[in-house]
């Protein structure tokens, strides 16, 4: 995702500057080149030999040792994130104070900084702090976390630096073209509990891993995201608005209500095709054999496909076998823009993994894809979106 990109990374004198390692081999890993600048007092916290060996090249302490890295430094940067940053550098940064080699640097980039405050609640809650953090939003420095949760000091409350996820997300979306601004995308993800008595339901494998892909990437391209989810494990992406729901009957409900505010519409869930006829009220004894008679769950899409005005509607189609030409029919006949095709039955692809291998068929085309993770699928599902939606303009 940072392919190519250049990075700088400024830390501070706070408990948390030891997590700079992980972000640091985060940023790598998803490609971007880091140069790391540390003041003197987060040296005190973390050595300048632990970040360089985590950088994998030289890092920048003293103004006065590189003369002109200040200049040249943000010359060749596409972001510059401090983090830790603490009430210091924020202060500093807020007055235009340039007295270190990280303070002076900033003062010299002109490009977007993002900032991950890292303090004890008091100093995060003192006024003139916060003066100092507002004026920076008020200027487009964003500032990601900080967090609620136990402090260094021992003390509980907001304080804590964002985790290395969050903040990698943030740098990730700052970086990435706006183009779904504008954009309202309702998401379904997971799967569906039919309820047999209080205790036992019917559901499927489904994990919700592609779904929640789906709402990161649309958040992280700028759009306004509603996540419809059924019960799973995944965390959902920051920014996104989620409504979880356990059965087909409440699936349906939150997306007729969600349907007239969006303009983008995916159903990946796995909403179940059975439901039982009667849930019972009490547990249901053991016993040799048990006969559930189930009746077929509503269709969501083939409703939203019948409705009159709809939104750019994308269905997927999980099948075992290349069966395209099923999900071609359930395309033509629900009436849908697109439809993703997945062989769950393949390896690495469908249910409960971080992969998946697609084909992404509308009325006119069919694309297939390699194997990849699904936040790539999800990328190009909305590029081809996004393609077809200007076509029709
Ligand atoms: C044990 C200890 C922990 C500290 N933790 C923080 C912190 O989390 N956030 C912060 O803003 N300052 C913290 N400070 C204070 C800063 O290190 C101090 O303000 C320092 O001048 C910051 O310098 P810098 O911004 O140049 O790195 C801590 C100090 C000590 C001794």
């Amino acid at each position: 995702m940072l392919k190519g990109r250049s990075i700088l990374l400024g830390i501070t004198g706070s408990v948390a500057a030891y997590k700079s390692i992980d972000l640091i081999k985060r940023l790598k890993q998803e490609g971007a080149s880091v140069k790391v600048i540390m003041t003197g007092a987060s040296q005190r916290f973390i050595t300048p030999l632990s970040i360089e060996l985590a950088a994998g090249d030289k890092i920048y302490t003293d103004m006065f040792e590189a003369p002109l890295s200040h200049i040249s430094l943000p010359a060749g940067a596409d972001l510059f994130i401090i983090a830790p940053a603490s009430a210091d550098i924020i202060g500093k940064y807020a007055n235009g104070i340039a007295d270190d080699m990280l303070s002076t640097t900033l003062l010299a980039y002109s490009g977007k900084v993002i900032i991950a405050p890292a303090m004890n609640w008091r100093m995060y809650e003192n006024p003139i702090f916060r003066k100092n953090l507002n004026y920076l939003a008020s200027l487009g420095i964003k500032a990601v976390g900080p967090d609620r949760g136990s402090l260094a000091c021992g003390e509980e409350g907001v304080g804590r630096m964002a985790d290395i996820e969050k903040i990698m997300e943030s740098i990730i979306t700052s970086l990435t073209v706006q183009d779904l601004a504008g954009e309202q995308v309702l998401v379904t993800a997971g799967p569906t509990r039919e309820y047999i008595d209080p205790i036992r339901y019917i559901t499927n494998r489904s994990s919700g891993k592609m779904g929640y892909a789906l709402a990161a990437i649309a958040k992280r391209r700028g759009a306004e995201v509603t996540l419809i989810s059924g019960p799973v494990s995944v965390i959902p992406p920051d920014g996104v608005d989620v409504v979880t729901v356990g059965s087909a009957r409440e699936m349906r409900t939150a997306v007729m209500e969600a349907l007239p505010m969006s303009s983008i519409f995916i159903m990946s869930a796995a909403v179940a095709d059975f439901m039982p006829v009667d849930v019972r009220d009490s547990k249901i004894e053991k016993k040799e054999r048990l006969q559930l008679n189930l009746v077929k769950t509503r269709d969501i899409l083939e409703e939203v496909g019948a409705l009159k005005s709809k939104p750019f509607t994308v269905g997927f189609a999980a099948e075992t076998g290349h069966r395209l030409d099923r999900a071609r029919k359930k395309l033509l006949g629900k009436d849908m823009d697109m439809i993703v095709f997945n062989d769950v039955s393949r390896k690495n692809a469908g249910f409960d993994v971080d992969t998946n291998e697609v084909v992404i068929l509308d009325r006119g085309e069919e694309k297939k894809l390699p194997l990849m993770s699904k936040k790539d699928v999800a990328v190009a599902i909305f590029d081809r979106i996004l393609e077809l939606k200007e076509n029709r303009l």
